[in-house]
């Protein structure tokens, strides 16, 4: 049993318990906070010991105040688990991994991170025997995930795929009450944007650009591709078509005859397969807007921005921890023990 420490338990991080709990393979070992919030409740709901994002007693006292049995800190959980799963905000990984690398445990980071961090980006599609054994390793954006699940099979297919994408991006989380815009649309002014080049961390052969723009929705993001294929691809649209329904994780489906047009009722669609949260692993792909013509190939997908990476984290934890060196294998055996704990 690969004990396994989350540390941050907001969006992702209550996601990611879930799903290692969901594991036969792996087990819960804690949970922190940074104090007692609503949060915690969940945690205590689910029997997740909690711990203090913190070492300080101060800080630790606090959650028995609020009526909350509070573990220990950051230091005694590190002490107990196999692996760290770092789900804290973007930004404080520099500062984390000092704790990882003194406790000698092996970590996890999040797409908010940059790869500089661990020097190794993750998504299984692309690169999961790259990741085995390894000491760290970050799993990459929403984006990035998304991205790659639709153009890794491009490019095991046919090598030299260019691709330029634009990213609309939501503006915030349903549950982020601090970001926007509200009532704009706002251009991401570095031109490329990161986004499309993370890409590259996971699969360098793939030759991509891209621009973003963030919408006022709190529901998916939706990419606009065109992917330049090389010349004798031997591909049709029909055949990119069942490639991707073939591959793990996309779902391809007419938007027109499910009524599916927009991301609010794939949302929907998501609620109705039962997941907790509404959540939809996969990406979206409408099915009679991918076209090809001649080498140029066009597609739109959605990504459901707070889920998508959830089980890659537990894909990478497997890699680490050097228990499944195949990645379909990993993939089937982590989605079909999500599917058994919410019910479907
Ligand atoms: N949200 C998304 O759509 C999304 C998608 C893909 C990747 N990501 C990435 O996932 C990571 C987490 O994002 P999130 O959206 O889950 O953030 P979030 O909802 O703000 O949750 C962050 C959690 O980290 C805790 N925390 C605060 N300071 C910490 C510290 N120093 N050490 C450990 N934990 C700390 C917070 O504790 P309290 O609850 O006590 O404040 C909170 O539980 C980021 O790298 C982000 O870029 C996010």
């Amino acid at each position: 049993m690969i004990k396994v420490a989350i540390n941050g338990y907001g969006t992702i991080g209550k996601r990611v318990a879930d799903a290692v709990d969901a594991q036969d393979d792996m087990e819960v070992i804690g949970v922190t906070k940074t104090g007692p919030n609503f949060g915690c409740q969940l945690a205590v709901k689910k029997q997740y010991p909690l711990y203090c994002t913190s070492d300080e007693e101060e800080k630790i006292n606090l959650f028995s105040e609020q009526g909350y049995i509070c573990h220990g800190g950051i230091t005694k959980l590190l002490e107990l688990a196999d692996i760290v799963v770092d789900c804290s905000p973007g930004k404080m990984g520099k500062m984390n991994l000092e704790k990882y690398k003194g406790a000698g445990i092996k970590h996890i980071f999040q797409g908010g991170e940059k790869h500089e961090l661990t020097g190794l980006s993750y998504t299984s599609c692309a690169n999961h025997k790259a990741a085995l054994n390894a000491n760290g390793a970050r799993v990459v954006s929403c984006n990035t995930t998304g991205l790659s699940r639709t153009l890794v099979p491009l490019h095991d297919n046919c090598e030299g795929i260019s691709v330029e994408c634009t990213m609309i991006r939501r503006a915030a989380d349903p549950g982020d009450s601090q970001r926007g815009p509200i009532n704009a649309i706002k251009p991401v002014l570095k031109v490329p944007s990161h986004h499309g080049i993370d890409v590259m961390t996971v699969k360098p052969e793939i030759k991509i650009n891209s621009l973003a723009v963030a919408v006022p929705t709190t529901l998916m993001h939706v990419h606009s591709l065109v992917v330049e294929l090389p010349p004798n691809h031997g591909l049709t649209t029909e055949s990119v078509i069942k490639l991707w329904k073939e591959q793990p994780r996309v779902i391809v489906m007419n938007g027109t005859e499910n009524r599916i047009p927009t991301t609010a009722e794939v949302m929907e669609l998501s609620r109705d397969i039962g997941r907790k949260w509404g959540d939809l692993h996969e990406i979206f792909v409408w099915e009679e807007a991918v076209s090809l013509k001649g080498n140029k190939l066009y597609y739109f997908q959605a990504v459901h921005q707070e889920s998508d990476v959830i089980p890659e984290n537990i894909d990478c934890i497997r890699a680490l921890m050097g228990t499944n060196s195949d990645w379909k294998n990993s993939v089937s055996i982590t989605d079909e023990a999500i599917s058994r704990y919410n019910g479907i």
